[in-house]
């Protein structure tokens, strides 16, 4: 701000009775009260690259607990949402997945002929698709139930589960990745691998291409099932399933994750360091389940704290502490994450509210150093879901959507100055498939009741800017719980079971600020920043 300025909006601000009083000149407020942001940032080199995948989701096992619901999976308008988050990887795990036995209903041999799925072939009809809506519906709460009381039975599944997982994932563009059952042991209480070897010479014979884990929360085994494993035993089982895959020709060279611990309290630490002493080299990338809160405690308010966004960075530090000590340089990822745990909270973590959690975990996530986020869950059960019970989008599926189109794997160093904090900012290269080289994407978030303004340094306030403005239907603090969406005021929906609209950015001429609006989530693409650090790739 120069100093003219200032001296002007000084002067406007006693005559209007406010009081400019701080020397800090990140605190300058404009007489309407509205706070602005200055920022930091560099053009010239990327401070680190993410998967391509970085955004990636997952369906939680407990859809294949009746093996009837995998069907959903064939619906079109869920292929048609999926299709639209591609590249991810297509996690398929959770709770239940070690209560999972592969039954197979036909003996499976020889290797046979690659068939390729007949996406169209596989289509749900629509009546299908709604008695199965319906009866979703009700095995949800059979679901709930049995978490409730941790209640969990071993169940079977059949080529079904796998075989529509795998079409399902084609069709859509996703990279699958199954897990396994690590809770079937011996007398020893080492892992029992004969049924993952009868799922993977299953697999083989239908040539899938796929990855694998093992075992999903391992530190939580003995509550769940009365089954103790410490974390050196687990990464011994891993290296079996390495050995395992080793032998066969299609899986030998196929992408194997864990361990999936749950977030690092307690005696989790040494689950996660024993894994890695033992099991370190069997695995492409160490994974571990973040959720900022507890779905049954959570507030509106933890949603929109900047303390608990902050958290995320606490827990992660400590992660690489163990990674880099014991394995480094590994590939860290969120194997499993969301705004709550517990399924969610119910009106919070379905609604616009919950995309500031989401929007910030990829934002410090991809900065942090992760390289992976798996958002549970893309359907099924819970109040996290990006797609709900009728199977049409919620705030946080278009918010993907969004960061897909714009957002780019190269991120840049970007800091923002202000005082209450209210304002959060990520930059990236953008989507090279969408943008040309040198283009930027800022991301926003302004978790605040009033409306913000960023001011731009020189380096990109001189190119044209497309902006995509996410905002509640109806907008503002009224709206945080709504399940509607805006995109620069205009309500986003599917224009049919096959179809997304385009999500087109409003044209802004060069500017030196940009205006952020009360509880808004935003991209900003800089199509002509020419930015040094995305112009070689
Ligand atoms: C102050 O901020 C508001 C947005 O809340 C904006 O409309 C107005 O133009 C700004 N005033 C000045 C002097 O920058
Ligand atoms: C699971 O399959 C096995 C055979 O593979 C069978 O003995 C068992 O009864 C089945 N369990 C259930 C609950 O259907």
């Amino acid at each position: 701000m120069e100093h003219g300025a200032l001296l002007v909006l000084c002067v406007l601000c006693f005559q209007t009775g406010t009081v400019y009083t701080g020397a800090d000149p990140n605190r300058i407020r404009n007489c309407s009260g509205s706070p602005d942001v200055s920022v930091d940032l560099d053009l010239s080199e990327p401070v680190r690259r993410v998967e391509p995948r970085f955004l990636s989701v997952t369906v939680d096992a407990s859809l294949a607990q009746e093996e009837a619901f995998m069907y959903l999976l064939s619906s079109v308008k869920i292929r048609t949402l999926a299709k639209a988050l591609s590249p991810a990887f297509l996690r398929f795990g959770g709770t239940r997945q070690d209560f999972m036995v592969f039954s197979p209903r036909r003996i499976h041999q020889d290797p046979g002929i690659a068939t390729e799925p007949s996406c169209a072939e596989g289509e749900l009809p629509s009546w299908l698709e709604e008695k199965l809506k319906t009866a979703w519906v009700r095995q949800q709460e059979v679901l709930l139930t049995g978490d409730l009381q941790r209640k969990y039975k071993a169940f079977n599944f059949t080529e079904t589960t796998v075989d529509l997982l795998n079409t399902f994932s084609s069709c859509s563009g996703l990279d699958l990745v199954f897990g396994l059952n690590a809770l079937l042991r011996t007398a020893d209480n080492s892992w029992d691998n004969s049924n993952a070897r009868s799922l993977l010479q299953y697999c083989e014979s239908r040539r899938y291409r796929m990855s694998w884990e093992l075992g999903n929360e391992p530190n939580s085994f003995e509550k769940k099932a009365g089954i103790r494993v410490d974390g050196e035993q687990l990464g011994r089982d891993f290296t079996h399933l390495r050995q395992l895959m080793s032998e066969s020709k299609l899986y030998q060279d196929a992408r194997l994750y864990g361990p999936d611990v749950g977030q690092l309290r307690d005696h989790r630490v040494d689950v996660l360091t024993g894994f890695l002493s033992s099991g370190a080299a069997a695995v492409n990338a160490c994974t571990w389940h973040h959720y900022y809160v507890n779905g049954r405690t959570a507030s509106l308010e933890d949603f929109l704290d900047p303390k608990v966004l902050d958290s995320l960075a606490v827990e992660t530090s400590r992660v690489f502490q163990e990674v880099n000590r014991a394995s480094p340089g590994k590939s860290v990822w969120l194997g499993e994450t969301s705004s709550a745990c517990g399924g969610g909270a119910a009106g919070l973590s379905d609604t616009f509210v919950a995309g500031f959690m989401w929007l910030d975990k990829l934002g410090l996530g991809a900065q942090l150093g992760l390289d992976v986020v798996m958002r549970q869950v893309l359907v099924g059960s819970g109040s996290y879901h990006m797609i709900d019970e009728n199977l049409d989008p919620l705030p946080d599926y278009w918010l993907s959507v969004l960061y897909k189109a714009l957002v780019g794997p190269e991120v840049l160093r970007i800091k923002a100055h202000e005082h209450s904090s209210r304002v959060r900012l990520y930059l990236h290269c953008s989507n090279p498939r969408s943008y040309r080289r040198g283009a930027v994407t800022l991301m926003s978030l302004n978790l605040g009741r009033e409306a913000a303004w960023v001011q731009l340094p020189a380096s990109i306030s001189s190119s044209a800017v497309e902006a995509f403005v996410l905002q509640s239907e109806p907008p503002g603090r009224a709206g945080l719980c709504s399940r509607s969406v805006a995109l620069n005021g205009q309500l986003l929906k599917m224009l049919d079971d096959r179809h997304l609209p385009v999500l087109r950015g409003a044209a802004l001429p060069p500017a030196q600020r940009l205006s952020l609006p009360a509880y808004s989530l935003a991209f900003f693409v800089f199509r002509e920043a020419g930015a040094a650090a995305c112009r070689n790739r």
